[in-house]
This record gives C-alpha cells, sequence and structure tokens, in this order.
C-alpha cells in the first residue's frame, strides 16, 4: 500500500516537471551582442540562471570584475552575460576542473574557455539556445536545459589536450573523472555531454552540445591550446610550458624507427644454424651407423666367460653337501680378459685393502677422529660470527646491484625521499555478520567489520592518528608533516587508503541515512521508508570509487584528499610548484 502511494506521488512530480519545462523558448533572438541568461533566479549550491535575450551588460561590480579579469581575461573590458554571483558559481565550478587539470596548462586553458564563453561571453546567443524554460512566477523565467553549439574541432581540440592528463591523486587518466565512463572509452562527445549533465553531480543544469547547427546559430570555435606547444597563458601572460609527455602522448620524443633487422639467410628454406646441424647429424649418422652395425655382428661370433659377480655367495651350505663345483666353474672363453677388465680388478683390490685399514685405524682411535671432525665443522662455521638477519624489506627483495636499486638511490639523493606504506590491520571479534536488507530485494551479506559500532570506533581511531601532535624539539609535529600529500601544496591532506575516505572521514556522513525520497531518516515523512545509508554508499563506491556523487546518498566516493580549495592566487602549479 505504501508503495503504492509512493509510485503515484513520483509519477505526479514527474507529470508536473514535463508541464513546466515544455514552454520552449523558439522565440530567442540570436544576435551578436546578445546573450541568453544574466544573473541567478535560484540560490544555493546549484542555482538556475534566468532567461534575458537582451545586449550583454557592463560588468561594473569590482569583485565581479576581479574575477572576470582572473577566470576569463580573453574577456576583460568586453560586456558580459553574466553577473557577479554567475562567476562566483564559475570560480566554485572551475575549481575542481583546475585541480584534476593542472598538470597540463593547455588542457586547463581549453575547459576554463569552455566555460567561460558559456558563462560571459557577450556573443552568447550566437551559439547557445534555451532548450527548456520555466516561468519562475514573477514573471522571469529559468533555463533548465541548454544547447551550446560548440564547433567538432574545439571539441577534439579539448578532448586532444585533456585526454592523457593523470591525476596525481590516484595515478589515472582525469577523463575517468570527468568522462563517467573509462579513459579508453572516452570521446569528445562524450566527455561534454558527462560533463554538461546533471547525473555527473555537479552540472546545476543539463548543457547539451548538439553535432549538428540549425538556423541562426553559429559554432563557439575559439582557438584551441595544443599540449605539445608552448602558448602565452592568458591568466599570467607568461609563457605555458608544453606538458609532459606522461600527461599529453604527442609531446614525447619521437624515438628513431628501429633498425631494419637483416632478413636471415635461408639454405633450401631452412635458416643456416638448422641447415648445418641437419647436415652434422647426417654425417654422424652415415658414419656410426654402419660402424654399430658391423659390431654387433662380430660381437654375435663371440663367447665370452659369464662369471656372477659374487659367485662365492651363491655357494651356499645345503644340507651337508656342497652344490658341485663343477656345474658352477665359468664357462669356457674364447679369449683372455681384456685390459680393462684387469686393471679393474687390480683397483678394486687396492681399494678395498686401503679403505679397510683406513677404517680399523679410526675405529681404534675414536677420539682423535671425533676431535678431528669437530675442528673442521668449527673452521667451516667461523662464518656465524658474521651472520645477521635481513628484517629490511628493500634488502630482501632488491640485490644491492641491481638497475632499480642503484636508480632509487640515486633518485632519493636528489629528490626528497620516496614513501612507503604503513598498515594498520583491524579485525573484527563481533560474533555475527553484518548486512542489510533494500526494500523489495534480498538480504545483501557483509563482512562482521561492517557493523556500524566498530566503523564508528575504527573512524576515530583513525582520526585520533591524523590529529595526534607529538613534540619534537619545540614544536610539534602531526602526521601531516611526514605523510604523502598527492596533491601538496594545495592540499596538505594525507593519503589515507581506508573505506573512510568514502565518507569523508567525517562521523556525521558515516551515520547518514536517507529514506527513499531523500529526507533524513530520523524525521520520516508519510509514506516514506528507509532506503539509502553507509551499506548502500559502500556498495556504490565500491563499484565506482572516483565518483564525485552517489546520487541516491547524496556524497562524494572521492577521498579527503583531494577535495579541498585552492589557494586564492595559485592559478596553476607545476611540479608541485605554485606558477
Ligand atoms: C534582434 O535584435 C536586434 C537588435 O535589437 C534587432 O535589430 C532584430 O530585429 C531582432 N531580431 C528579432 C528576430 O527579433
Ligand atoms: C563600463 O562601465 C565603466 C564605469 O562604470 C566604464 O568606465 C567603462 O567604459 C564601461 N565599459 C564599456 C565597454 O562601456
Ligand atoms: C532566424 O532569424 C530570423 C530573423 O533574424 C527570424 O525571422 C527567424 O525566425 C529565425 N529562425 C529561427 C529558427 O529562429
Ligand atoms: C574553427 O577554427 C579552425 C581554426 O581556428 C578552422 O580550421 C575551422 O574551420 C573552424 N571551424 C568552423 C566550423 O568554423
Ligand atoms: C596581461 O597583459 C594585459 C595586457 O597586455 C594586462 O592588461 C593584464 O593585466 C596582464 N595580466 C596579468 C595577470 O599580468
Ligand atoms: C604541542 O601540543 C601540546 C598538546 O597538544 C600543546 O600543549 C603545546 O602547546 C604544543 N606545542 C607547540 C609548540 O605548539
Ligand atoms: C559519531 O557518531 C556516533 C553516532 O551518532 C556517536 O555516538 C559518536 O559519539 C560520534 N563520534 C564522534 C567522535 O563524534
Amino acid at each position: 500500500m505504501r508503495t503504492v502511494t509512493f509510485l503515484r506521488s513520483i509519477v505526479l512530480v514527474v507529470f508536473l516537471m514535463e508541464c513546466v519545462a515544455q514552454v520552449k523558448s523558439d522565440t530567442v533572438n540570436h544576435t551578436k551582442g546578445y546573450c541568453v541568461w544574466y544573473d541567478q533566479c535560484t540560490s544555493g549550491n546549484k542555482a538556475l540562471n534566468c532567461l534575458y535575450n537582451g545586449p550583454a551588460k557592463n560588468l561594473t561590480d569590482s569583485k565581479g570584475v576581479k574575477l572576470l579579469d582572473d577566470l576569463c581575461p580573453e574577456l576583460r573590458g568586453q560586456h558580459t552575460c553574466c553577473s557577479t554571483k554567475q562567476l562566483m558559481a564559475l570560480s566554485k565550478n572551475l575549481q575542481t576542473m583546475s585541480q584534476l587539470t593542472t598538470r597540463c596548462p593547455a588542457c586547463w586553458n581549453n575547459m576554463r574557455r569552455l566555460y567561460c564563453q558559456l558563462t560571459c561571453s557577450q556573443d552568447q546567443s550566437l551559439f547557445l539556445d534555451p532548450k527548456d524554460i520555466a516561468p519562475l512566477g514573477d514573471g522571469r523565467f529559468m533555463i533548465i536545459d541548454i544547447d551550446y553549439y560548440v564547433s567538432p574541432q574545439f571539441k577534439q581540440g579539448l578532448f586532444d589536450s585533456c585526454k592523457d592528463v593523470s591525476f596525481p591523486g590516484n595515478n589515472e587518466k582525469v577523463l575517468n573523472l570527468l568522462c563517467g565512463t573509462t579513459a579508453e572509452k572516452c570521446t569528445p562527445q562524450k566527455l561534454l555531454t558527462y560533463m554538461g549533465s546533471t547525473q555527473n553531480g555537479f552540472a546545476p543544469f543539463n548543457i547539451f552540445y548538439p553535432d549538428k547547427l540549425i538556423e541562426n546559430l553559429s559554432w563557439m570555435n575559439k582557438t584551441i591550446f595544443k599540449c605539445n606547444q608552448p602558448f602565452t597563458d592568458p591568466q599570467t601572460n607568461k609563457t605555458a610550458k608544453t606538458c609532459s609527455c606522461q600527461d599529453c602522448a604527442t609531446s614525447c620524443p619521437v624515438l628513431p624507427p628501429p633498425v631494419p633487422q637483416p632478413t636471415p639467410r635461408k639454405i633450401m628454406g631452412l635458416d643456416v644454424l638448422t641447415f648445418s646441424l641437419l647436415v652434422t647429424y647426417i654425417i654422424l649418422l652415415l658414419i656410426f651407423f654402419p660402424i654399430s652395425i658391423i659390431c654387433t655382428m662380430k660381437k654375435n661370433n663371440k663367447r665370452y666367460a659369464l662369471v656372477p659377480d659374487n659367485s662365492q655367495a651363491n655357494l651356499k651350505y645345503s644340507g651337508g653337501s656342497y652344490p658341485s663345483v663343477s656345474s658352477n666353474l665359468p664357462e669356457l672363453v674364447d679369449s683372455p680378459p681384456g685390459l680393462c677388465e684387469r686393471w679393474g680388478s687390480k683397483l678394486e683390490s687396492v681399494l678395498r685393502h686401503w679403505f679397510t685399514k683406513w677404517g680399523v685405524w679410526c675405529s681404534y682411535h675414536p677420539y682423535y677422529v671425533m676431535g678431528a671432525c669437530f675442528l673442521v665443522i668449527a673452521i667451516m662455521a667461523c662464518g656465524l660470527f658474521r651472520f645477521t638477519v635481513t628484517t629490511d624489506p628493500v634488502d630482501l627483495w632488491s640485490s644491492p646491484d641491481s638497475i632499480a636499486r642503484k636508480q632509487k638511490e640515486i633518485y632519493d639523493s636528489k629528490f626528497s625521499p620516496f614513501y612507503r606504506t604503513e598498515q594498520l590491520i583491524i579485525r573484527s571479534t563481533h560474533p555475527t555478520p553484518g548486512g542489510f536488507k533494500p526494500l523489495n530485494k534480498k538480504w545483501v551479506p557483509f563482512g562482521s567489520i561492517f557493523h556500524k559500532d566498530l566503523l564508528i570506533q575504527a573512524l576515530e581511531l583513525q582520526n585520533h592518528i591524523t590529529n595526534m601532535k607529538v613534540p619534537f624539539g619545540d614544536s610539534n609535529i602531526t602526521l601531516e608533516d611526514i605523510c604523502f600529500q598527492p596533491l601538496a601544496p594545495q592540499t596538505k591532506k594525507c593519503a589515507i587508503q581506508s573505506i573512510f575516505q568514502y565518507f569523508q572521514n567525517s562521523n556525521a556522513t558515516l551515520n547518514k541515512c536517507l529514506t527513499m525520497m531523500g529526507h533524513d531518516c530520523n524525521k520520516p515523512h508519510k509514506a516514506d521508508f528507509n532506503a539509502y545509508d553507509y551499506h548502500t554508499h559502500l556498495l556504490f563506491c565500491a563499484s565506482s570509487p572516483t565518483s564525485v556523487r552517489d546520487v541516491n546518498f547524496k556524497e562524494p566516493c572521492l577521498g579527503e584528499f583531494w577535495r579541498s580549495s585552492q589557494p586564492k592566487h595559485c592559478t596553476r602549479w607545476l611540479h608541485r610548484h605554485c606558477v
């Protein structure tokens, strides 16, 4: 019953939304110098812009002018279609983008341009077409969806400049974060579509990027910065460096073409080695085969004496009479024993004689023998004095003269030392496994470590370690002074890999619980029920760890160590230095 009511209300809401959004804007004047929007009509994190189809306005507010000059220097001194409020929202949204693309100035500048032109260009109406608008009630309209006509060349150029940029926080391509799919499957269109979709959790409204022009509109076709060519960075007026090979495949040094291998010589379709081996084999065969046949035939004509090895032992005493000697006599031989046989028997008797003497001597002098043995063993074991147990994993795993080890030592001596992972393993003694039951679905089992009280304790421990202060000299040292900070110097958050990063290490987020309709579980509404809590968030994040937003739980999965605001005057940074 509850479900039915709930579904009905969803249908109703969707239906209402459709009605509102169907006010289509056929009447927009697409003229140079004209806007499609100005200022924001709603407030909050994801404010919508107001429809305004008039001439661009002079931005006079000093805060707005400063933001415009910093963010969109190419629009400096022009009339704009954006108010100070919009510029503040733009600046906030671009902050994340700049953190992601900071390693490659060309990519960052292209992204920046895309959004500057969208938000502020005075000729906005030439390439923007409001798709869906909704009345606000006071005569104004807000824009819900918009078509942004970006030329195919710009789309491709933007994609090309960003496609190889890696994100230092997790050594992935940033496209994994920006494209909604993996970097390999990303295309220019997919990239823009995902970045402009409200599904990504950031975009306040949907921005569509059509690939065909319609009447009265033209492409936004600004020049694109290439990641393998230096250019003058509009934000700093300085020459921006080309992106490193790691972040831009086209700027990698071109390898010399491989020297063509000489084609191997062939004899009768076989290479030289095989052929010569074959010939040798055949020759040897031809020599030895007849010889061995001749030998066998000769042998069959001769007769040798067959003397059993231990003929003496076979002479057993059997009930009073010795076996007749004559039957044990060796057969008659045609030839005397050969040289080898005579030498062999001589050697055998010498050895027997010598070892017998040795054995007898030893058994008469046991103390000398044992003493001598101890002495020899003691001398051999002298090395034990220098015995040490290797416990350093580096020494265990790599030989001191391996190339990798030597190179790492040079690296350590020239740059800051490498970081090493420290682990804390927490085991649950809780007797029962955890789990939860989503609505109308089967029970989802979780391990016994996932009981909330345990998680809260573990989080407290982690936060305690992070906040620990250790007196050192006349100051205190914290974890931040020694930990690995992937995004230093903009954010000093340590890279801690734990599931609490999915909750940004916040107790409040871990305890969060939302109902089906997105309300707090503690203040339920009528016909509503608990639906999303840390279980669902964990399941979501485990399948897309870099997601910037779990749509149901309304929290990101990305860890704390990359989400932080960028210092005001640091517009970009290369290799950890602020420029
Ligand atoms: C668009 O605005 C310009 C400038 O005000 C005006 O000359 C033109 O007639 C308008 N076009 C339409 C279709 O309203
Ligand atoms: C905008 O206004 C300022 C002063 O309010 C004025 O100095 C400036 O010339 C104006 N800009 C344009 C392009 O009209
Ligand atoms: C294009 O502009 C002309 C006048 O500038 C106008 O009459 C026409 O309706 C516009 N076409 C569309 C599809 O908006
Ligand atoms: C966009 O600009 C580039 C050069 O800047 C030019 O080659 C291309 O033809 C332009 N595209 C369109 C659709 O105007
Ligand atoms: C860049 O140069 C322009 C004029 O060439 C100047 O107006 C602007 O202030 C400069 N910007 C910076 C950040 O130096
Ligand atoms: C170090 O930390 C202790 C306790 O947290 C505090 O009392 C002390 O003032 C700190 N010392 C310095 C130099 O900050
Ligand atoms: C974390 O949340 C739990 C449950 O709301 C609460 O009992 C606990 O005191 C909180 N811990 C901290 C450190 O705030």
